[in-house]
């Protein structure tokens, strides 16, 4: 029994660890979008049958069985918090993964449709290499906070707070484009 006890306290300690690891690597916590804001992302991406869709830091993975609800699209959920990992994988949909880890070290060329929510700190960090890891075309939804120097197609604001929703399109974000500032 002592035994018993003993490696669930080990157990439950090591993922303490790991969480408290994940939030002071990423700055960013484990907190649920509103089912208001999922909706008015989900709008903006306008899922089609078919497509793959990445929430990048799923939580407890709330985004990604909203999407299976409007359409049949595969869905990957990464992240590196393990309880909020774990809690997704349970809670998973069909045609849902869930991966433990960085999404900084997938590939995510395969995705049309992408969900984040994301801290401002970690966007500004991240936003150069989130521009090279996703393919032409591919729609972001970004609930809350700006990628900073994208430009969205459309805001949209949401519950009485007026929490902004942005939609970017990869290869349209940077208005004016790179080339032509300066000019
Ligand atoms: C604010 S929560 C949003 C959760 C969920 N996407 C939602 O909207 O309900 C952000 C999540 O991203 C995770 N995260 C942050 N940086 C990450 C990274 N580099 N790789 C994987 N997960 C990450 C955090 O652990 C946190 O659970």
């Amino acid at each position: 029994m002592i035994v018993v006890l003993l490696t669930l306290f080990v157990i439950a300690l090591a993922l303490l660890l790991l969480s408290l690891r994940a939030l002071s690597s990423t700055g960013v916590p484990v907190r649920a979008s509103s089912p208001e804001a999922i909706d008015a992302a989900l709008d903006l991406l306008a899922l089609r049958d078919g497509e793959r869709l990445v929430d990048l830091g799923c939580g407890f993975g709330r985004a990604l069985r909203a999407a299976h609800r409007r359409a049949d699209v595969e869905c990957l959920g990464i992240e590196l918090n393990p309880f909020a990992a774990a809690g997704a994988w349970v809670l998973r949909s069909r045609r849902t993964r869930v991966r433990w880890g960085d999404f900084r070290h997938a590939d995510l060329k395969e995705f049309q449709a992408v969900f984040c929510y994301l801290m401002p700190r970690f966007l500004e960090r991240n936003a150069d290499w989130l521009e090279k890891a996703l393919a032409p075309g591919t729609r972001v939804a970004a609930v809350d906070f700006p990628v900073p120097g994208w430009t969205p197609e459309t805001v949209r604001l949401v519950g009485p707070l007026r929490q902004p929703i942005r939609l970017y399109v990869i290869g349209r974000h940077r208005h004016p484009p790179p080339e032509s500032q300066g000019l």
